[in-house]
């Protein structure tokens, strides 16, 4: 290992015993005490029997040397079971108290292209999941190990410090001996390549495989497209691959194992000789040999002290999830904007030559786009799958910013308005919308709201009477229910409205009724621009029969808006619109007709 990776790995020891002290100052001391506590024990045993072995022989009294003997057992025997959940416990809030920071580090950046960038999605899963057992053992797992780790070099260190009254030599030869297996045997203990990319891409593929075969949502596909040995097949076979990578790497090498075996035996053979030789030429009490040869093998410890593994496996996330923090913020980070936005647009919202994309590398998605958008009208934007629609939407909320160009709110950057003021004037209906595990009332006013205005919202979205305000809505509470794909959509517009209802001035219906059925739609759609009539709404749709309703359509083409009118300004125009019209009314049957008519 060179220098670099010993810093390394030191900094992440550090990192990792800074963390525990900070989860838990006293549970942390206590732990750190007993470490010291249990590593004393073996050597004070062992003077202890001495003492008792002198006394016997001297015939003295017993009273005392037995005490001792007995209380160094009894701590022998009782403070190991309370270090090991004192550990666990430790470990248990380091990890709680790391997750708490991860948790901080993805929710702090205001924009989300944290959480969206390929290169920082490796140390992201790895962060996220740390203590669930699949990377490694979980921290409440290893602290124990580690401390026990630290207990057996401690106490073999206690052993030869007492065995030096002996000789001088012999805690180094013995310990020498004892230590050098580290050295030795490292080579079959460290997993250097555990994060190579081999590795990750192994993992990745087992992860997968084992999500898809556990998570419900894949369960209908899993079993109509007989993909079940599939993902079986396919968790074992990497799975076995990382095994095998592993194994490969741990293997216990044959010669070093011979040359520690020879060593240890030379060691051992020699202090052991020469306590025998000076205890039968009567140099050495028998109280005296007792001691030492109980430190001479308490010095083996010396060699068992395995926390080598524990450590690193328990420290190696501690610095990706600590500096997660810094490249999140970096990432997700957004000028905060000082300006008021209260009753903003008040005149009009402007795309004005924005370019945006997700990846340098690639074809910008949004590549000189112009569009105008008049306060308290609504913009219907419709486009081929991947055109961008979503895109401009994530824009308007600010969760990225475009890269040249701006967005013009009456005039303004929508960068310079506060963000948090700007954004309580946007109530927006995702394509991948949440569904709370929490009571209707919350799913339509996560932020709350007066009930009169959540029951309003839902009558408005046509969801009156689906459950009541207080039904949880998962079946995995108690007395909760669950929805219809359709039944969510209407839920979530409610949302939208109720936030209008608050005091949002734009909405902004990313296909917002794609599941719904034409006739829910039409009786739905009606509704919500009644009660958004006073707003700016931009509506993305791919359905005709909900676009034409908008004062104005625009299409979306090649990152730039190629087409602008009403509907019948467009369909008289005989472009692109009309084509994609002509196109879905033909595939509609004689029902839908009648709806577009
Ligand atoms: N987070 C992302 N990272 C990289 N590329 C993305 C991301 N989101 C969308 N894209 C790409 O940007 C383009 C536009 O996506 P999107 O705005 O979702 O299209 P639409 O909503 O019109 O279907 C697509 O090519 C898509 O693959
Ligand atoms: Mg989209």
């Amino acid at each position: 290992m060179g220098a670099l990776g010993r810093l390394r790995r030191s900094a992440e020891w550090q990192l990792l015993f800074g963390a525990i002290v900070r989860a838990g100052r006293a549970l942390a001391l206590t732990w750190w005490a007993l470490v010291v506590l249990r590593a004393l024990l073996p050597a004070a045993f062992a003077v202890a029997m001495g003492i008792l072995v002198g006394a016997v022989q001297r015939a003295h009294p017993l009273a005392g040397p037995l005490v001792l003997v007995g209380g160094v057992f009894v701590a022998l025997q009782t403070l190991s079971p309370l270090h090991g959940e004192v550990a666990t416990n430790l470990g248990a809030r380091t990890a709680a108290w790391l997750q708490d920071r991860l948790m901080r580090a993805t929710v702090a950046p205001p924009g989300m292209a944290h959480l969206e960038r390929p290169e920082l999605m490796d140390d992201f899963t790895l962060a996220r999941d740390f203590d669930l057992g699949i990377t490694g053992p979980p921290l409440s797992v290893s602290m124990p190990f580690i401390g026990n780790g630290f207990v057996e070099i401690g106490g073999g260190l206690a052993s030869a410090l007492v065995l030096a009254r002996y000789r001088w030599w012999a805690p180094i030869v013995l310990g020498g001996a004892w230590l050098s297996t580290h050295v030795l045997l490292r080579e079959g203990t460290v997993w250097r390549d555990w994060r190579s990319t081999e590795v990750m891409e192994h993992q990745r593929h087992a992860d997968y495989a084992y999500r898809m075969a556990v998570d419900a949502p894949a369960a209908k596909e899993l079993r109509l497209f007989g993909l079940a040995d599939w993902a079986v097949d396919r968790f074992a076979s990497r799975r076995r691959r990382l095994l095998d990578l592993s194994l490969e790497a741990m293997r216990l090498r044959q010669r070093p194992v011979l040359w520690t075996l020879a060593l240890i035996g030379a060691a051992n053979g020699l202090v052991f000789w020469s306590l025998a030789h000076d205890a039968s030429g009567a140099h050495l009490s028998l109280g005296a040999l007792v001691v030492f040869a109980g430190t001479a093998v308490g010095t083996s410890s010396l060699a068992f002290g395995e926390f080598d593994w524990w450590l690193r496996t328990a420290a190696q996330p501690v610095p990706v999830v600590m500096s997660l923090e810094e490249r999140m913020g970096a990432v997700g980070a957004l000028a905060p904007g000082t300006r008021p936005a209260a009753g903003m647009p008040a005149r009009e919202i402007r795309f004005r030559g924005v370019r945006f994309s997700y990846d340098a590398s690639v074809e910008p998605v949004l590549d000189g786009l112009d569009l105008t958008i008049p306060a308290g009208t609504s913009m219907a934007i419709v486009g081929q799958n991947g055109a961008g629609k979503t895109t401009l939407a994530k824009l308007l909320c600010r969760l990225y910013d475009p890269q040249t160009g701006a967005i013009e709110v009456d005039g303004v950057d929508v960068r310079t308005l506060e963000l948090a003021a700007w954004r309580s004037r946007l109530a927006a209906v995702f394509q991948d919308f949440v569904r709370y595990e929490l009571p209707l009332r919350d799913n339509v006013a996560p932020m709350g709201a007066p009930e009169d205005v959540v029951a309003r919202s839902l009558e408005q979205a046509g969801a009156a009477g689906l459950a009541g305000l207080g039904t949880i809505l998962s079946r995995a509470y108690d007395g909760g229910t669950d929805l219809s794909g359709g039944q969510w959509q209407r839920i979530a517009l409610a949302r939208a409205l109720c936030a209008v209802h608050v005091g949002a001035g734009v909405v902004i219906l990313d296909e917002p009724t794609a599941q719904l059925d034409v006739r829910g739609e039409a009786e739905v759609f009606d509704r919500i621009l009644a009660a958004t009539r006073a707003c700016t709404t931009i509506l993305i749709s791919h359905r005709f029969s909900t676009v034409r309703h908008a004062d104005r359509i625009c299409v979306l083409e090649g990152g730039r808006v190629v087409e602008l009118g009403s509907h019948n300004e467009l369909m008289a125009l005989g472009g692109r619109y009309r084509t994609m019209f002509d196109l879905q009314a033909g595939r509609f049957t004689e029902e839908t007709d009648e709806l577009l008519a």
